[in-house]
């Protein structure tokens, strides 16, 4: 069996003719200039899981790839950005065989997926040197939870670099009732910036510090893509936010917008929305239902705070700016409307659980010890930056464990565990009116919120994190073991 290594796999659309017609210096590849349509919306190449099973080889190598419509040089798996997608089943067994042919150490985290972090599983502590491989084996439970994750490296200070420079792929465990639809698409979403030679631009000290964002934004590699349907069709979107530090407010203004979840979470009934907010590492698993018309997939702006006079008095905002993703064309014969979507799985409601522990985790910035003026500022968790030697919370398994997520920053910090995912409970006093279970959660600025994890299934050490990859890298991540 051999779905491995297929080059070139990202079909492209050879008309890119949108950005690119200027060339030249990476102003003109800003979100401030946009001249759609652009290319034709392509996907990542799609590797199945047959009888059980899925094979993968997944080279991580720096190379010339085609990129929003030009040739640069970045990273990628198997040649293209993103990496092939892996659509998998509940019970299924995924290996990969990761190969190293990176100048840095890497390794492979499989975001979301709820499998055993231990040895040859989600073990975030592997390191593959460059030249090295390593074979890694996932065994997802019966009843994982299906949905949209992805997969990307995890070697802490090297993260960041790693998967803006476009090191990542999605992972899709299926339905075990298939919602209907005319379509799926998957949406891999990410950010970068180039220099003027065409590679992918080194983060200055302060952007590590704000957390990265790139001015070109990317739809699967591609820049504003175009999309089209006929009306009333209903598709199946799925949307994954890879970038560093984006956050994304989408819209798609004019068309029926449903959720059916985010990350491993599922509403019973999908909930008709205008706008999801997706903090980089989240995915939304949504449903369009076409009206005719063009309508624009995009990002509102997003204010994800600053550290205003924590740089040497200089203030330091970050925003995620307003963005156009897509465009999507609804035109022709309308098509008759599909049957309303059955009752969805949802998970385990741990708002009536009993809870066996009660922890709070503080996230906080500021200047670290002997990093006078200009130095790079500290980012902790409980006051510690991360030791991967060191474990920082124990935890007893099977237990039901309730977390306060303090945040002592002006900056908002997306805070996600592996392996296990997590129910908000509460946000700055508020509470969570349904069951929302999710993997990364966002704590805003100078705010609070609560969540409640059951550490169900599975034993061993991992990791929690803020998922701005650039704080990540800085230290804010703590090591968890559950025995
Ligand atoms: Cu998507 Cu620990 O990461
Ligand atoms: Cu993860
Ligand atoms: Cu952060």
């Amino acid at each position: 069996m051999q779905p491995i290594s297929r080059r070139g796999i990202l079909l492209l659309g050879g008309l890119g003719v949108a950005a690119t017609a200027v060339g030249g210096a990476g102003l003109l590849w800003g979100s401030t200039i946009r001249t759609p349509p652009g290319p034709q919306f392509a996907e990542p190449a799609e590797l199945a899981s047959e009888a059980g099973r899925l094979r993968v080889r997944l080279t991580a190598a720096g190379r010339r790839v085609r990129l929003g419509g030009r040739d640069v040089s970045a990273l990628s798996f198997n040649g293209g950005i993103p990496g092939p997608t892996l659509r998998l089943k509940a019970g299924d067994r995924l290996s990969v065989r990761l190969r190293n042919a990176l100048t840095d150490p890497t390794n492979l985290h499989v975001h979301g997926l709820h499998v055993s972090p231990e040895g040859a599983g989600d073990n975030p502590f592997v390191m593959v040197e460059p030249g090295d491989g390593f074979a890694y084996e996932y065994e997802l439970p019966a009843d994982h939870p299906p949905g949209v994750y992805w997969y990307h490296p995890h070697h802490h200070g090297t993260v960041a670099d790693q998967v803006s420079g476009g090191l990542y792929g999605a992972i899709i465990v299926e339905d075990p009732e298939p919602i209907e639809a005319a379509r799926e698409r998957m949406l891999l979403i990410s950010d970068v910036n180039l220099d003027g030679s065409g590679r992918i631009a080194v983060a200055s000290p302060m952007a590590r510090m704000l957390g990265r964002e790139g001015e070109i934004v990317l739809v699967n590699g591609q820049v504003t893509p175009r999309l089209s349907a006929r009306p009333g069709e209903r598709e199946r979107w799925r949307v994954v936010n890879t970038c560093v530090s984006r956050y994304l407010r989408l819209r798609l203004d004019g068309q029926r917008l449903q959720l059916v979840g985010i990350d491993s979470g599922r509403f019973r009934n999908p909930l008709e929305v205008e706008e999801v907010l997706l903090a980089p590492g989240n995915r939304a698993d949504l449903l369009v239902t076409t009206r005719a018309g063009t309508a624009s997939l995009r990002a509102a702006a997003y204010d994800r705070g600053g550290a205003g006079g924590m740089m040497g008095g200089a203030p330091a905002g970050s925003l995620s700016g307003a963005v156009l993703l897509a465009t999507l064309a609804v035109s022709g014969d309308a098509v008759a409307e599909l049957p309303a979507v059955s009752a969805q799985p949802t998970p385990r409601d741990l708002r009536s659980a009993t809870v066996t522990a009660r922890r709070e985790l503080s996230f906080a910035m500021g200047m670290g010890a002997g990093m006078g003026g200009g130095g790079m500022m500290s980012f902790t968790i409980n006051g510690r930056q991360f030791d991967a030697g060191r474990v920082d919370t124990t935890v007893q398994a099977g237990s039901v464990e309730e977390w306060t997520l303090v945040n002592d920053s002006p900056m908002d910090h997306p805070v996600h565990l592996h392996v296990w995912p997590m129910q908000l409970m509460e946000e700055n006093g508020r509470d969570a009116e349904s069951v929302l279970e999710r993997d990364v959660v966002n704590v805003p600025a100078r705010g609070r919120v609560v969540v409640r994890i059951a550490f169900d299934d599975f034993a061993g050490r991992s990791v929690y994190h803020c998922h701005i990859l650039d704080h990540e890298d800085n230290g804010m991540m703590g090591v968890i073991e559950v025995r």
